[in-house]
């Protein structure tokens, strides 16, 4: 009986692999963002604090999100043991430089999910990392726009620079 009253699994087990090691990179993430907002923080750089502290409650969200799905659909999820961060930059642009390459990173990982999910048929999970996929869409996109900003700025002083930042 004991079967009975566990809950069927509905998402394939090979898609929940990867979606733990997905909820570990969203957790990463949210760590990493944690450290630039400090950096930035540290050297009164009040716009680039306030998108780095956002994205890093945002990338929790993220990781919360696949952690309750994973659960909800009968699954295991799995607390993750987050990796050391880099707490050090060399300047703004470096520490927008190191976001778009995690945010491609984490695209690149949403990518490999949806297309095992649709490959095995695994509808549910399908359908749930839509909302991904669109939702890095618009992350890489954001960030694109920043590091065009430093373009344009060129050697302007680096809180003259954040100034300019998009509010979020
Ligand atoms: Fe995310
Ligand atoms: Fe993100």
């Amino acid at each position: 009986m004991k079967t009975a009253i566990r809950k069927q699994m509905s998402i394939h087990p090979k898609v929940m692999d990867m979606l733990n090691n997905q909820i570990a990179l969203e957790m990463h993430a949210s760590a990493s963002y944690l450290a630039m907002a400090s950096w930035c923080d540290q050297r009164e750089l009040l716009n680039s604090k306030a998108f780095f502290y956002k994205q890093a409650e945002e990338e929790r969200e993220h990781g919360m999100k696949i952690f309750n799905f994973v659960n909800d659909a009968g699954g295991a999820a799995i607390s993750p043991s987050i990796p050391l961060v880099n707490n050090d930059f060399e300047s703004l642009r470096e520490v927008y430089e190191k976001t778009l390459d995690q945010e491609i990173h984490v695209t690149h990982s949403i990518h490999k999910c949806f297309s095992l999910a649709r490959s095995l048929n695994d509808f549910a999970s399908e359908v749930f990392l839509q909302w991904f996929v669109s939702e890095q869409v618009e992350e890489e996109d954001v960030v694109r726009g920043i590091l065009d900003t430093f373009d344009l700025m060129g050697d302007m002083p680096l809180k003259m620079i954040d100034e300019r930042l998009p509010k979020e």
